[in-house]
């Protein structure tokens, strides 16, 4: 064997290797590395070498398959035509290409072409039949996806029952899931707050969100739905864009830039117009779609095996600057988390100046292969935030060295500490650390928890700096006479801060617990947590694995909460937050009628129940005289149980023969039944 045919052995496994992980990444993690451009190109040139070379084509080469997106959980659905891709372009000049091939293939020079954006979301089936929608289908591999009607009734755009009249009894619909702009950074900046991953572009968010097991949480985040494509055995008319004129008379969202043209110059002007002006959009594109109009000229052009013949994507180019390095950063987070960030020489892009940009963590900047003043290439893409994308290592100076990640806290001198399997380093120096202790004083005060007025960000430094405030319980502490002993207080000030701190003993419970900054708990984990144990002693004293019993609460977070009640220090704090008055419980309902039926008696909930929630059941409870708890020990006078209850539970209710009664029993005995 020649040589040159290992190298090319090695390239094409080369390229597979990469292709793989770029898809994982993509489709599995998402979170990608590299632009949709770059895949693209790796791809190419991957398909040609296979051609060129068939002895070394591999029935499971990235090539012969277009990525998946089936995730755990939920139930999934043969697409009844296959969700094909669509080819890319890059150029004018390809889209010219694209146009000489289909004059070639049909014979002739009439037919028209229909311009569209391309979403940069996720793809959907929509299946309706007599007018109401049916189905809705993730793409999945292309042949089947996941069913997600659940979610996607959530999306107010989306018609459920149809308007007007003259669709087809049956027909599927297929357009992209969007999550707009301003729901992504909204999402983001919550995300942010609570030190969870953000999402590195509106697509991952949209499929994010689309894959939820709960569909409340996504109709919060306020997806929206373009389509762009009808099938169906009857459609209302001959031509692709009169049918998606029809879809808009039905009430689907069809984009008002879809535009019928008739040469190269119309998709000229259009290419030229769209470049700037979906920018202004509300919503993410990646590029814009060219789709031959008559249906009878799209079945004679048919399809490869990937995508149609009648239809290709011209991509945008995303915009692109080259910028020195002056130094990689390392910052601090609340949660202890070290984030690298590089340092630039100003730039213009898109219309703002770039000086930062987030490296996230040491696999991105090894990947990169950084040195010290390299000359970095900035994108904004489809990212809002400025991403490094890559070295121009033409540029290096000579001796430069590659940049190290810092062994040891940049604050605290701390050793960091990696968690397996994780790519995030951080300080494990909890309370000890100062940016963690101040961003954990910052995240308590804050609007969404303590609303303790006056403290922000600088006054929580300052209070820290003077050694007034080192942890959450020394805010309670304060007083006149201490706050004007500091600079730059006066009278009002020191007085908005008191008036915040005695309002925040009102706050609930709730909040209180979002507030104490445990790892993993954010404001909707501290909302389940609350209203299923009540009050904080129960949440301080339960088992992992009652924890894991409660609504939303894995492993993970109830491992966590374990391990922040173990700390004594923790305790102490909420021992002297207790006595600052701070609430430590849920309300009791002062309104409702009680009686003591339920006397000395505790009595633990679990499973589902039918005739009353949960939260009923236990203010049910409570307004009997009872206690409920939320976990079984010797102490349990009953289990109330509904189904599904935890085998656990059940187990030890069992064992230590604790009454197990149903909901019918337990209404009896209050006289309710
Ligand atoms: S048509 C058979 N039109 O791009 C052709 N796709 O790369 C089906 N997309 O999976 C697709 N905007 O998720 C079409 N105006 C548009 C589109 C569009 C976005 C997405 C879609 C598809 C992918 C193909």
């Amino acid at each position: 064997m020649s040589t040159s045919h290992s190298i090319v052995e090695d390239r094409i496994k080369q390229l597979r290797d990469e292709l793989n992980r770029h898809n994982h990444n993509y489709y599995v993690l998402n979170a990608p590395e590299i632009s949709d451009r770059e895949f693209d190109m790796m791809m190419k040139e991957l398909e040609s070498l296979e051609l060129q070379y068939p002895e070394w084509d591999d029935p499971l080469s990235p090539t012969h398959r277009v990525g998946s997106d089936i995730s755990k959980g939920f139930g999934q659905a043969a697409h009844i035509y296959p969700m094909l891709s669509l080819g890319n372009t890059y150029s004018i000049e390809e889209v010219d290409d694209f146009m000489r091939r289909i004059r070639t293939a049909l014979g002739s020079d009439d037919f028209e072409i229909v311009g569209e954006m391309k979403f940069d979301g996720t793809s959907i089936s929509l299946i309706y039949e007599h007018g109401r929608l049916i189905r809705a289908v993730t793409r999945g591999d292309g042949e089947r996806g996941d069913i997600v009607t659940d979610n996607v009734r959530t999306i107010r755009s989306i018609p459920l029952q149809l308007q007007g009249s003259g669709w087809p009894d049956h027909f599927e619909i297929r357009g992209e899931i969007l999550l707009p702009w301003k729901a992504f950074d909204k999402l983001n900046a919550e995300r942010a707050y609570n030190e969870e991953p953000l999402f590195a572009n509106p697509r991952n968010a949209a499929s994010g969100t689309l894959k939820m097991q709960n569909s409340a949480e996504v109709a919060r985040r306020g997806l929206d739905a373009y389509f762009y494509y009808m099938l169906s055995e009857d459609l209302p008319a001959d031509t692709h864009y009169a049918n998606m004129m029809e879809a808009r008379k039905w009430g689907f969202k069809v984009s008002s830039a879809t535009t019928l043209l008739h040469n190269i110059d119309d998709v000229d002007k259009y290419i030229q117009y769209w470049d700037t002006a979906r920018k202004e959009l509300p919503v993410a594109t990646d590029g814009l779609v060219f789709k031959v109009n008559s249906l009878w000229q799209q079945l004679n052009l048919g399809y490869t095996s990937k995508s149609p013949r009648w239809a290709i994507a011209y991509k945008f180019q995303a915009e692109r600057a080259l910028t020195r390095l002056q130094h990689v950063s390392f910052e601090v987070g609340r949660m202890g988390i070290i984030t690298p960030v590089a340092n630039l020489e100003p730039v213009l892009l898109s219309g703002t100046i770039v000086k930062r940009a987030s490296l996230h963590n040491e696999d991105i900047v090894r990947t990169l292969d950084i040195h010290e003043h390299d000359m970095l290439y900035v994108e904004k893409g489809g990212e809002i935030i400025p991403k490094i994308t890559g070295v121009e290592s033409a540029d290096r100076e000579p001796g430069a060295k590659p940049v190290q990640f810092v062994t040891h806290c940049p604050v605290c001198g701390t050793e960091l500490r990696r968690i397996e399997g994780e790519a995030a380093w951080f300080c494990p120096n909890k309370y000890g650390c100062p940016p963690q202790i101040v961003g954990r004083i910052e995240h308590f005060v804050g609007r969404r928890m303590m609303n303790i007025d006056g403290i922000g960000e600088e006054t929580a430094q300052m209070l820290y700096d003077a050694g007034m405030v080192t942890g959450i319980a020394d805010i309670y502490d304060l007083t006149r006479e201490r706050l004007l002993s500091l600079d730059r207080f006066g009278e009002r000030s020191a007085e908005r801060i008191l008036q915040g701190i005695e309002d925040s003993k009102n706050v609930t419970f709730e909040r209180v617990i979002y507030a104490l900054s445990i790892p993993y708990v954010g404001e909707t984990v501290a909302k389940k947590l609350a209203r299923a144990v009540g009050d904080i002693d129960t949440l301080m004293n339960m088992p992992v694995s009652d924890l894991i019993e409660i609504e939303d609460i894995g492993p993970r977070i109830a491992e966590s909460i374990h391990e922040y009640f173990a700390v004594s220090a923790n305790i102490h704090n909420i021992e002297r937050l207790r006595d600052a008055g701070v609430q430590m419980s849920m309300p009791v309902e002062a309104t409702v009628e009680k009686t003591d039926l339920l006397s000395g008696k505790t009595i633990v909930i679990s499973g589902t129940f039918t005739k009353h929630s949960r939260d009923e059941y236990k203010e049910l409870i409570e307004r009997n005289g009872g206690k409920n708890s939320g976990s079984i020990s010797k102490k349990t006078d009953y289990v109330l149980a509904g189904d599904n209850m935890g085998p656990a539970k059940l187990e030890k209710a069992k064992s230590l023969g604790i009454p197990i009664i149903d909901e019918s029993q337990f209404l009896a005995m209050i006289n309710m039944d």
